[in-house]
This record gives C-alpha cells, sequence and structure tokens, in this order.
C-alpha cells in the first residue's frame, strides 16, 4: 500500500485492492492512515453496494442513515439530476443531531459528469489548532446544540402531512448537545466540532453572540489552506472521519447527473 499525502488533510492511496483486503492488518493499517490524513482517496475499485457496505463493515458497526422516505437504509444513494438540483454545497459534518454521530465515511463515485462536481473536505482539527491559546480556552469551556430537525424542517414543510411527520421525527430525534471542541478518540487531538447543517446554537450565549461566533467558527472551517479537493472518477472511492472533517460538494455540475453511493461506520457519544 502506497501513501501519498495531500494537503493539511488528505492523502491518496495506491497499490491496495479494497474488495480484498488482505485480513485485520491491513484494515488497520487503513486505519492508522484515516486516524493521520483524515481522508484517503482510492482510485479504480468499482465496488457494488453490498461490497461497499461489507468494506465498510470492516471498520465498525454500520451506520444506519435515519431517513424521511424509506425509514432506514445502510447503502444510501447520492443521485442529483436536472430534475433534482444539487444540494450538498454547504461544508458540513453528517447527522451530528444525533447523540453518537457516524464515525466514517466510505463513498463511492458511480456516474460522474464529464467535468465539475468535486468534494472539498476541511480539517477541523487544523482550524482549532490555528486560533488563539485564550479563544481555544474559551471555546473549550461551550456546549452547541445540535438538531437532525434544524436541517429538516424545511423539507417537511414542502411535504402532505408534513406536520405530523415533523412531530413524529422530533420525538424520535429530540435535539441534543455536544461540546464545541471534540476529542477524538484515537489520537486525543481537538477539533471544532460545529456545522452548518445541525448547529443550531451556542448554548449559555445570547443569540446573535452565538451567531457571530458560529459564523466565525464557520470562516475559519472554511479556510482553502485547510481544504483537499477531491477529483471523482467513477470507481474512486473516498474515505474520511466524520468526526474531525466538514466536506462540500462543489454544485457546479447541473442538469448533468451525478450518483454516489455511501456506506458509514457508527460513531460514539461525543466528548
Ligand atoms: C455528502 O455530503 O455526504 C456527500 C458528498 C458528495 O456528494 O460529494
Amino acid at each position: 500500500m502506497n501513501i501519498k499525502p495531500l494537503n493539511v488533510l488528505g492523502a491518496e492511496v495506491s497499490n491496495v485492492d479494497l474488495k480484498a483486503l488482505s485480513g485485520r492488518n491491513s484494515v488497520q493499517e487503513i486505519q492508522d492512515a484515516i486516524d493521520k490524513y483524515k481522508v484517503l482517496f482510492f482510485r479504480d475499485q468499482n465496488l457494488d453496494g453490498d461490497e461497499l457496505t461489507n468494506l465498510a463493515k470492516e471498520f465498525g458497526p454500520p451506520f444506519v442513515q435515519p431517513a424521511l422516505s424509506e425509514k432506514y437504509q445502510d447503502l444510501l444513494v447520492i443521485e442529483t439530476n436536472s430534475e433534482k438540483p444539487p444540494y450538498l454545497n454547504t461544508f458540513h459534518q453528517d447527522m451530528t443531531g444525533l447523540e453518537e454521530p457516524p464515525a466514517l465515511f466510505f463513498l463511492e463515485g458511480v456516474i460522474i459528469p464529464d467535468s465539475g462536481g468535486d468534494t472539498i473536505w476541511s480539517c477541523n482539527e487544523t482550524a482549532y489548532e490555528s486560533l488563539s491559546t485564550s479563544m481555544k480556552e474559551f471555546l473549550n469551556t461551550l456546549n452547541c446544540k445540535h438538531s437532525l430537525l434544524y436541517y429538516y424542517e424545511p423539507i417537511f414543510s414542502k411535504w402532505e402531512h408534513g406536520q405530523e411527520k415533523k412531530l413524529e421525527f422530533q420525538k424520535d430525534f429530540p435535539p441534543i448537545s455536544h461540546p464545541l471542541v471534540r476529542t477524538h478518540p484515537h489520537t486525543g487531538k481537538k477539533c471544532l466540532f460545529v456545522n452548518k447543517f445541525f448547529t443550531e446554537s451556542v448554548e449559555g450565549l445570547k443569540e446573535d453572540e452565538s451567531k457571530a461566533l458560529l459564523s466565525f467558527l464557520y470562516g475559519v472551517i472554511e479556510k482553502p489552506e485547510f481544504c483537499v479537493r477531491l477529483k471523482w472518477e467513477s470507481g474512486t472511492i473516498a474515505v474520511w472521519d466524520n468526526r474531525c472533517t466538514s466536506h462540500y460538494a462543489v454544485a457546479d455540475y447541473y442538469p448533468e447527473t451525478r450518483r454516489l453511493q455511501r456506506a458509514a461506520v457508527a460513531g460514539e457519544k461525543v466528548s
């Protein structure tokens, strides 16, 4: 297995066939590389959906995506096309409105537009490290309210019976409090743990203070210096740690079709 580091995060991994990982050693080697580089890119893998979910299961129990239409699914197909325009062009971490947000994602390109449709990841650890000691000390005292509904609410409002579904969803997934600065369970490194999709507010601050602080932190997380960008090909697999990175799907290919498939590994309580 060859590893070529890219930017402050991210590495291209070659000489590995993810269909045939030869036992625990190679899984551990890849896990160590994820801990070090946070995002890994593997070219020419061409796994089918079952192979992708089986691969993810080598790294931990599956995370099942609470979905709005079919209740649960462990392989998520992310497709955008002329009828469903791209919508993931906001930096975010996934599903942080849950008590145990997913840890790892395995995302594979299936149909890739001729041009555009890249994904960008940013390093929430480097973002935290770039701050002053006084700011870090202050942030370490804070918790944030995260909620799935914060992201899903506009979707319910477009549906017939959306209000009933929203109440049910609210009961199943109440808001949750997480520390604003998270410590990685493997490396012990700290990172900013806030995102535009699911972080509603900073607890204990006034609304305008909370908005200003979050907006400042998003500006830091989104600095190009803290990012790496992937140009997809069909068969490319990106693996990333959702605990300490944010990602953004560039929406520059409409009306072309872009299809990816994704499996995920369950995470732990945030601390
Ligand atoms: C995601 O936001 O999980 C998907 C990223 C992508 O479509 O590139």
